[in-house]
């Protein structure tokens, strides 16, 4: 009977931990497909962590980011963040993959209003979603 009762804790220790989790992902909306075969969901799981899932870029183009700023839509003014292994090189392709980017050092989700796919040397928006 103990044993019984510890097993049901425990598996509701888990499950309260999964739902936890899940209602920490917060869905900040779906790529739009501008160019190059960009798409992909996009989801917060804490201020300074995004996750990006199904993801396909075609990876042609010569010098896009992921790409972060303040103003309403991706420009001149924003920065590339890293991709998912901290690297700040040109992306290549992706097809339906799962990633997680982290924002740069003292930013936030708070401090951005978009991030998206950018060609930085033609500065061409591939998609983008708002945020906040
Ligand atoms: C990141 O690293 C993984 C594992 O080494 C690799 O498969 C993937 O292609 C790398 N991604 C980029 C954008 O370089
Ligand atoms: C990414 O995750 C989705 C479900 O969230 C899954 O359908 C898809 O196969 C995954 N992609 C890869 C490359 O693992």
């Amino acid at each position: 009977m103990f044993w019984k009762i510890c097993l049901a804790i425990s598996f509701i220790a888990v499950l309260t931990n999964a739902q936890q989790q899940q209602q920490q992902e917060q869905f900040l909306g779906d790529l739009p497909s501008y160019d190059h075969g960009v798409s992909g969901k996009v989801y917060a799981i804490n201020d300074r962590t995004i996750i990006l899932r199904n993801l396909n870029y075609d990876g042609q183009a010569p010098d896009a980011f992921f790409w972060i700023g303040t103003t309403k839509k991706p420009g001149v003014t924003g920065q590339p963040i890293p991709d998912e292994n901290g690297s700040l090189k040109p992306l290549k392709g992706y097809r339906n993959a799962n990633i997680t980017l982290q924002l740069p050092a003292g930013k936030t989700l708070r401090d951005i209003k978009h991030f998206g796919i950018w060609c930085r040397a033609y500065q061409i928006d591939f998609g983008h979603v708002k945020i906040n």
